[in-house]
């Protein structure tokens, strides 16, 4: 449906960050016209992880092709200007996106836009309109664990942060001492379906100690140590997952909560792979202290669209890049003002 008061600009996003090549188109006026998404999953998972070096090679097998499919899906040339994650990420998959993301630009004559990846799961939930700034933003990925406070594009406030492992980093390790498969999360998250929340005790870490940092790395080695001294009997991984995810999900929530309570904020966004996790959502949609928003589960896992569409915020602010390609394997989001007119 055609917005009101929109302009008709159309940015193209690139996603090379870690092991999903994402490519999509955002329109001022229309919205997400088209996605395309390859995981390359399969290849890693007989590593138990994201290899780096084969993550590289397959982005540059991949992004062509991808690129052709959806400009001929969504029956368009070119776009006003090319959006690409420039980091946080792999050093080698990120240079493939943005190298061929910022050649692509100069072929067509347009700007282009260095999208932070962490950005794009941002705002991804903002894609569909319903809530707006301020609001605080529990990201939640593999490489990240963090409570932000967004005033405005670009303005992020860190309220706290994990101090060792991410969230989606504790799903993947717990998944792998299980022995289930890459990625943990959404293994982990269907077998805890058919398991008991309390059969085993574990940590809630940091929750005894005030403000909004996370700690996740003792409460996998509690779930090792279960692991290890429990006899098998049926129905015990399921048993386990149930306890972990129950334990992962009450300290993120308990510290959303703390967080609306320091900062009288209500609105509270949820992004990154691990707000796919459905436990997660319920748990936080049935708090009444906060009203929470999430991405569709599709576009919380790594996509090309919430970086087209941070790419297009970006863009109509007035952000723009040089010639040189600059990537940022390390990048806090809180230092992120919009770069102009360059
Ligand atoms: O945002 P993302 O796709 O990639 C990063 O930027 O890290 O997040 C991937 C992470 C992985 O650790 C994965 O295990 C986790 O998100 N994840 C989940 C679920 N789906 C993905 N964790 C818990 N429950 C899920 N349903
Ligand atoms: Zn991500």
């Amino acid at each position: 449906m055609e917005k009101t008061g929109c302009n008709s600009i159309r940015v193209l996003g690139i996603e090379t960050s870690c092991d999903e090549t994402g490519l999509a188109i955002y329109d001022g006026c229309h919205g997400l016209l088209g996605q395309v998404l390859y995981s390359q999953i399969d290849i890693h998972a007989e590593y138990g992880g994201v290899v780096p070096e084969l993550a590289s090679r397959d982005h540059i097998r991949k992004i062509i092709p991808l690129l052709r499919q959806l400009l001929d899906e969504c029956g368009v040339n070119k776009t006003d200007a090319v959006a690409f994650t420039v980091g946080p990420g792999l050093s080698g998959a990120l240079m493939v996106g943005a190298m061929f993301g910022r050649a692509l630009a100069m072929g067509w004559g347009v700007p282009a836009v260095g999208v932070h990846h962490m950005e794009g799961h941002l705002l991804a939930p903002l894609m569909q309109g319903q809530v707006s700034f301020p609001f605080l933003a529990l990201l939640v990925s593999g490489g990240h664990t963090q409570i932000l406070s967004a005033q405005a594009l670009g303005d992020y406030e860190l309220l706290g942060e994990s101090l060792d492992d991410a969230a989606g980093e504790a799903f993947d390790k717990v998944a792998k001492m299980l022995g289930l498969d890459y990625p943990g999360g959404p293994q982990v998250a269907a077998r805890a379906t058919r398991g008991r929340d309390n059969a085993f005790d574990f940590p809630r870490p940091m929750l005894d100690r005030p403000g909004l940092d996370f700690s996740f790395s003792g409460l996998k080695t509690a779930v090792r140590l279960a692991y290890e001294h429990t006899p098998d009997y049926p129905g015990r991984i399921e048993d386990l997952c149930a306890s972990f995810q129950a334990a992962v999900v009450d300290v993120l929530v308990q510290k959303c909560i703390r967080a609306s309570r320091m900062t009288g904020i209500r609105n509270l966004v949820i992004a990154g792979g691990v707000a796919a996790n459905q436990s997660l959502r319920a748990q936080l949609m049935a708090n009444p202290t906060i009203q929470t928003y999430f991405a569709p589960p599709q576009l919380c896992t790594d996509n090309g669209a919430m970086i087209a569409y941070a790419g297009y915020q970006r863009f109509v602010q007035g952000e723009r890049m040089g010639l040189s390609v600059d990537i940022r394997p390390r990048w806090p989001l809180n230092r992120h003002e919009v770069l102009k007119g360059l």
